[in-house]
């Protein structure tokens, strides 16, 4: 069962301006629309501004887009949000101790780390000052965490995913059980928690017991055992896991119970419905600017909502997937000749067709999550959004030099490949200077002022005793 299902049906919170019958040919134009067409023999009428027009405009495509407002998650106990924090900071989780959770996704750099690709173990400094001494990478860019009870896949490939019949699938299989899953309060948004771990470029690491032999068998069960014993030698993490899951002994409980600690945390602490798109949906007329105005327009009509559907603007079920025509780059995965590629949704399906498709990421804070695509492609948000301007020459014409000179070389020469898959529905986008400017104008007010500085949520210490990793004013 899904607890949290997806609102599909609009119930329009604002009742539609008696403007809208308006004729808006004249709607880009920038005229002052006071004295247009007023004849001695027709006593003017209330003729309404630009500014109406658009905002009349911008609710009939949100209508007919179906765009919703945000829904908040529903509360968690503060015991088990606790303890997700202390988790989410701890270096315990990481095979050598040295990397936790937000070591990639810091709250000082929302969520993310600032980087195209993160290093995860054995490496010294952090956010895009980070480096490792023999040039390691993680082989995706690190994703934000933002509204994830909203969200039913995971990972740029959906590697975690909530099922239409209503199960989970996850890279652990059977080992994550039915008893697991019911530990899970968000369903499929409490078991991402469970993955980075397991991951020898994330936090695993080689040479420690927990990685010990899971290389070869990919035992989660005995991964996440393990990981219970070594909270269990602290006394401390015995006593917040009994008081965030009261009736259950600490021997009892899986790893199941730190991860839907930590999401609950994550979802707690990092969902957010006060951007001024937020307000804008909830009725709210006075919050977006004439220009994010257009830009909301421009985003409705050029295309862009084929596939940033939702409330928080990823896709729709069975529309995830998609291959946005960028160029790779990085350690890759494992596919294609030299085994540097990432062929994406095709991993999880194996269907050929799915090639190079990867997830549609929430837009929600987009402003404050350089760098941008599955590898970290664009460091700028206007590089994002002006590569969809007839995308097969943007492909063609792509500029690496922004990017970390290590990954430069990286760069697979492979773009005939990747057109070959490239979703169709890109084609006919077209962007002009103006439409640029008022889409990137658009993506800003996707920007909750509160997510700019999130460093308040970081602990002041952690129960192993290890050291925190964090950037920016502490608490
Ligand atoms: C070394 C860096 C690193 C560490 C440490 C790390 N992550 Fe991530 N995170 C990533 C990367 C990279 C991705 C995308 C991976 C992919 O698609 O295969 C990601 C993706 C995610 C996602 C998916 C978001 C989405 O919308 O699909 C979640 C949730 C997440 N991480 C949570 C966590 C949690 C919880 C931990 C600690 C248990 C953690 N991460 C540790 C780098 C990291
Ligand atoms: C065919 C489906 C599709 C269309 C149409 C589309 N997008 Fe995307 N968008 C995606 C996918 C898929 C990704 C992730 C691609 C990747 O990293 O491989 C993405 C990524 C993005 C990102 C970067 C997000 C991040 O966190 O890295 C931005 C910004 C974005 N899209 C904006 C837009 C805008 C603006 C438009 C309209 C001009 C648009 N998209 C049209 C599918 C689409």
């Amino acid at each position: 069962m899904n607890p949290h299902p997806r609102r599909t049906s609009f119930s329009p919170p604002y009742v539609r301006s008696p403007l809208a019958a308006v004729a808006l040919s004249g709607l880009l134009v920038a005229c002052s629309g006071d004295t247009v067409g007023v004849d001695p023999e027709d006593p003017p009428e209330v003729v309404p501004s630009v500014r109406t027009e658009l905002i009349t405009e911008a609710r009939r495509l949100i209508r007919e887009r179906g765009l919703n407002p945000v829904l908040r998650p529903p509360l968690v106990h503060s015991e088990i949000v606790e303890l997700g924090r202390f988790l989410a900071f701890d270096k315990i989780l990481s095979g050598n101790r040295d990397v936790s959770c937000m070591t990639c996704h810091l709250p000082a750099m929302s969520t993310g780390d600032g980087k195209s690709l993160p290093i995860g173990p054995g490496a010294s400094g952090l956010g895009p000052e980070r480096s490792h001494p023999d040039g390691d990478f993680t082989l995706r860019h690190s994703m934000a965490l933002f509204n994830l009870h909203q969200v039913r896949k995971f990972l740029w490939g959906g590697e975690i995913e909530a099922l239409a019949g209503g199960g989970i699938s996850t890279p652990a299989g059977d080992h994550l059980t039915q008893e697991m899953q019911s530990v899970l309060r968000f369903g499929i948004s409490s078991a991402p928690g469970m993955f980075p771990v397991s991951a020898p470029e994330e936090m695993l690491a080689t040479g420690n017991e927990l990685a010990e032999g899971f290389g070869e068998d990919h035992n989660f069960t005995e991964l996440w055992s393990r990981l219970m014993v070594r909270l269990g030698e602290i006394d401390e993490y015995r006593e917040l896991f009994e008081a965030a899951y009261s009736g259950t002994d600490f021997d009892d409980m899986t790893f199941a119970h730190a991860s839907n600690a930590i999401m609950s945390f994550i979802i707690s602490e990092f969902s957010f419905d006060d951007s001024p798109w937020d307000l804008f949906l909830r009725g709210d007329n006075d919050r977006l600017t004439d220009r994010q105005l257009r830009g909301a327009i421009d985003f409705m009509t050029v295309g862009c909502t084929n596939c940033h559907q939702t409330d928080i603007l990823d896709a729709l079920p069975g529309n995830e997937f998609h291959n946005d025509a960028l160029a790779q780059f990085g350690p890759g995965k494992g596919d294609g000749p030299g085994g540097h590629d990432d062929f994406g949704r095709e991993r999880v399906t194996g269907d050929p067709a799915d090639r190079r498709r990867f997830k549609v990421p929430p837009l929600r804070n987009i402003e404050l999550t350089a760098p941008y695509g599955h590898v970290g492609q664009f460091t700028t948000l206007r590089g994002f959004v002006e590569h969809y301007n007839n995308v097969d020459s943007t492909l063609y014409a792509y500029d690496i030099s922004p990017v970390d000179p290590l990954l430069q070389p990286t760069l697979l020469d492979n773009y005939a490949e990747i057109l070959m898959t490239r979703d169709t529905l890109l084609l006919p986008i077209r962007l002009d200077e103006e439409t640029v400017d008022n889409l990137l104008e658009f993506l800003k007010a996707l920007t909750d002022a509160s997510a700019r500085d999130l460093t308040h949520v970081t602990p002041s210490r952690v129960p192993s005793g290890l050291s925190i990793d964090r950037i920016g004013s502490s608490n």
